[in-house]
């Protein structure tokens, strides 16, 4: 095991002996609130991981917290860092194999994004069925060994799927689903590019979660991710797509029928 995901092992075991999460959860742009569901073990800035990022974006709190979701142990990490912040699309390596490191079989992702489809306004919520990587990047470039080759056939579980379903069924939100697709950022996508991911096959765009997919899946873990829709994609009509359009919305209507599915989805 790389010796920065043994140091944030030894770290996170000192602070919270004998605590083992099932399941990993990274929150997204404005989502960060979701963590005051967490029932707190134990909390930590990433500044005392090594290997861990140092979120520079708005929104982003950087902090890894354990502890209990309604009825689940779970590892929190509020905050991710994304390729456009440095170039280089492995900068969740640490965060993502410490958490499977830990003990999470499962990896729930969050992200904010915006919406290709006239139907999926702003404030609602999608589950990724599957992903476009628009980038050409990969966090596994420089892996060796035949286990970098990763199957991403099903890479979002259909098991969690289904208990996502029925999670928000039961919780009354409506759960679109739909394709993600990965624009590298910062800058939002043009009109053309969004007209060009359509006809790829994409439901939603945002610069997020794809290499967080990649690593979970090549760390064996299982994977669901959940997109609150924050903006139509550009030049598909309502506002221009911004920075703080996104938190205002992640934060508000999506955020909170992100937080009442996990509520059921943990409890059960
Ligand atoms: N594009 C890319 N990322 C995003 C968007 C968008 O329209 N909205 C929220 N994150």
């Amino acid at each position: 095991m790389d010796e920065q995901v043994q140091q944030c092992l030894a770290e996170l075991r000192a602070r919270a002996q004998g605590f083992v999460p099932e399941v990993g959860i990274v929150l997204g742009s404005g989502l960060g609130g979701l963590a005051g569901e967490v029932h707190v073990v134990a909390s930590l800035p990433y500044g005392e991981l090594p290997g861990f990022p140092v979120p520079g974006v708005g929104g982003h709190a950087g902090r890894l917290v354990l502890g209990r979701f309604r009825d689940t142990p779970v590892a929190l990490l509020q905050g991710r860092s994304h390729y456009y912040e440095h170039g280089r699309a492995d900068t969740m390596k640490a965060p993502v194999r410490v958490l499977s490191a830990l003990g999470c079989k499962t990896l729930l992702l969050t992200n904010a994004a915006g919406s290709l489809r006239p139907e999926m306004a702003p404030g609602s919520v999608m589950m990724v069925t599957d992903h476009i990587n628009f980038t050409g990047q990969s966090p596994l470039f420089g892996e060796t060994g035949d286990a970098r080759f990763v199957d991403m056939i099903d890479a979002y579980d259909p098991d969690l799927r289904q208990r996502l379903r029925v999670a928000a069924a039961s919780a009354g939100v409506r759960l679109h689903e739909g394709v993600y697709i990965w624009f590298s950022g910062p800058s939002f996508e043009t009109p053309a590019e969004i007209r060009a991911a359509g006809r790829l096959g994409a439901d939603a765009v945002g610069m997020s979660t794809v290499p967080e997919v990649i690593l979970a899946r090549h760390a064996g873990m299982k994977v669901a991710a959940l997109s609150v829709i924050t903006n139509f994609a550009a030049g598909l009509g309502g506002e221009k797509p911004s920075h703080l359009e996104t938190l205002r919305v992640a934060a508000q209507r999506g955020g909170e029928d992100l937080r009442r599915i996990l509520n059921v989805f943990f409890a059960s």
